[in-house]
């Protein structure tokens, strides 16, 4: 039995439906059981409350981990961790950060919670596969195009950006075969993009704004200051192109190239879409 957190989410929503279709025995663990839209049969967990997970976790042998992005993201894999052992979980599958961005003084504080989870999980003697998505192509949607701009402060560098789709099948290819080996995946797109190219597969142009003009706008807008430090670092880690390598990982995972960017706007498509 899978126990799977983040079911409702950009990368669990596409992972839930591959793991019901091969037939895994998978169970999503959700804060509202009223809420949940989720095509596996779902149990009450909050990351934030470790009883909780402690029974929601009840009869699992495997995790897969996912935290939300937020201040309180080291608690809760803490909590998952501690939930985990104490039922006798024998594997995480863990969502990490993108490679490069992880170290003890990780490029943003998310990306340095990460890889003191992973180290906390390496060393409980658990199994783990350490999934480490570069920009996710979803996120593009979040970047507002107005009068043919799309303006963001991630600078110029190529970015290697993947699909979550392709997270999702990488995922489901190694929560289904329990002989998996521990290790680390680099999960990226085919190729390295810019926020150029992505602009233009919008219709739009790419409008570079400087870090500080973007912070000031996030202020004014009411950010917590988490979330101001976090966006203005993640802007200056992709502008610097350090993710913009692309790997072969999601092919060796689930047999197929990554999709590219064109495909994920193609999919988008009012015919295709979702
Ligand atoms: N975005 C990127 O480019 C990128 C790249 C690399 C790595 N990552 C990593 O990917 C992860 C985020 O994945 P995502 O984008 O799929 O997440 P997401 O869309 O933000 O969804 C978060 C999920 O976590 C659940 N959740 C929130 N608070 C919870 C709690 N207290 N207890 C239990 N579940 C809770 C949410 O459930 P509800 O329905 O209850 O809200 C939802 O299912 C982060 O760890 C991030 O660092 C992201």
């Amino acid at each position: 039995m899978i126990a799977v957190l983040g079911a409702t989410g950009t990368i669990g929503r596409e992972l839930a439906p591959l793991l019901g279709e091969q037939d895994l025995r998978a169970r999503a663990v959700v804060r509202s059981d009223v809420a949940a839209d989720v095509p596996l049969t779902t149990t009450a967990g909050d990351l934030l409350d470790r009883d909780s997970l402690e029974q929601a976790f009840d009869g699992a042998t495997d995790l897969f981990l996912l935290t939300p992005h937020g201040p309180e993201q080291d608690q809760m894999e803490r909590n998952a961790l501690a939930a985990a052992i104490a039922v006798g979980i024998q594997r995480i599958v863990k969502i990490s950060g993108g490679g490069p961005s992880l170290g003890p003084n990780g490029a943003t504080a998310t990306a340095a919670a990460h890889w003191r989870s992973e180290q906390r999980i390496e060393a409980s003697g658990l199994r783990f596969q350490f999934l480490r998505p570069s920009f996710l192509m979803q996120n593009l949607h979040g970047m507002p195009v107005k009068w043919g701009l799309m303006p963001a402060p991630m600078g110029r560098g190529p970015v290697a950006m993947v699909d979550a789709r392709d997270v999702a099948e990488s995922a489901a290819a190694l929560l289904s075969r329990s002989d998996a080996p521990d290790g680390a995946w680099q999960l990226t797109g085919p190729s390295s993009v810019t926020f150029s190219d992505a602009a233009r597969e919008r219709g739009a142009r790419y409008l570079s704004i400087p870090p500080r003009i973007a912070r000031r706008a996030l202020e004014r807008r009411g950010a917590s200051p988490f979330e101001v430090d976090h966006s203005i670092r993640m802007a200056r880690y992709f502008a610097s192109g350090a993710d913009g390598s692309p790997s072969g990982d999601v092919a060796e995972l689930t047999g197929h190239q990554p999709r590219a960017l064109k495909d994920f706007f193609d999919d988008q498509s009012p015919v295709k879409g979702r």
